[in-house]
């Protein structure tokens, strides 16, 4: 086998030439979950001319928080970083990936490790609904004050991930609903885009999501067979 590699930022560039002539992204007329997730694809190349206003991402990002939490306590947060200084300046940090500066906004979902500290606004809000009790929630507050708060940096850095992947997802899936595009991005430096864009220090990156307007469709699917990724009951 040769051993040939590639930096990382090739790694990472590559991609998106690889589907040259593909065309755009399908337009779905259809937007009925089961299709939206098929056709969901990882979208490198954007219409730079295309600006996705603000209330349509407010629009795209309220659906996103309906996604489930650990205990409900939402730890995701997101920065929405549309300005084209700030899109340059994040180029290079996230590997000089063109999507970066060519898509509308790149969307920063970030996990709050404080968050259970919000424990008391949020089981606050059933109380407020006549859903619960003060008595329970208080108790509910208590527990999550005493358990969470005893958990180490990196359980709460797990549980900030994972809920920071089904808010992404679900945020992805909004967007191709809604007819635009995403690609998520792990391939950045995530200490430089802590230092430049000041991101509060309990908060953690979990991923980059840009978003725009497709102008080549993402690669076709190819996926391992269901059988080979599947067991039943126990290993
Ligand atoms: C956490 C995560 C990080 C990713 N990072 C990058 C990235 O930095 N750059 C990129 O072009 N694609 C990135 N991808 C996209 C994957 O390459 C893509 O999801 C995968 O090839 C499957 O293709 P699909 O999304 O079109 O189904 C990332 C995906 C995930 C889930």
């Amino acid at each position: 086998m040769s051993e040939k590699t590639m930096t990382k930022e090739e790694y990472l560039n590559k991609a998106k030439d690889l589907n040259k002539g593909a065309g755009a992204p399908k337009e779905l007329e259809d937007t009925d979950f089961f299709t939206v997730a098929k056709e969901r694809r990882s979208v490198r190349q954007y219409d730079p001319t295309v600006k996705i206003d603000e209330n349509e991402i407010r629009e795209l990002l309220e659906i996103a928080i309906q996604a489930p939490s650990s205990s409900n306590l939402q730890p995701w947060r997101f920065l929405v970083i549309q300005d084209q200084a700030a899109k340059e300046e994040l180029l290079p940090i996230a590997n000089n990936q063109q999507q970066v500066v060519d898509a509308s906004a790149v969307i920063a979902v970030l996990g709050d490790k404080d968050a259970y500290k919000n424990a008391e606004r949020i089981f606050g809000q059933l109380v407020e609904k006549g859903r619960m009790t003060e008595e329970l929630k208080n108790t509910y507050v208590n527990s999550i004050l005493e358990g969470y708060g005893s958990f180490p940096a990196e359980r709460l850095s797990k549980i900030a991930n994972i809920d920071g992947g089904l808010i992404s997802m679900q945020l992805m899936l909004a967007a191709k609903a809604k007819g635009y595009d995403t690609v998520p991005m792990g391939g950045y430096d995530a200490d430089k885009f802590v230092e430049a864009f000041n991101v509060p220090e309990n908060f953690e990156p979990v991923m980059l999501i840009a978003l725009g307007k497709g102008t080549q469709a993402g690669f076709e699917k190819t996926r391992l067979p269901l059988e080979d990724v599947l067991e039943w009951n126990k290993y």
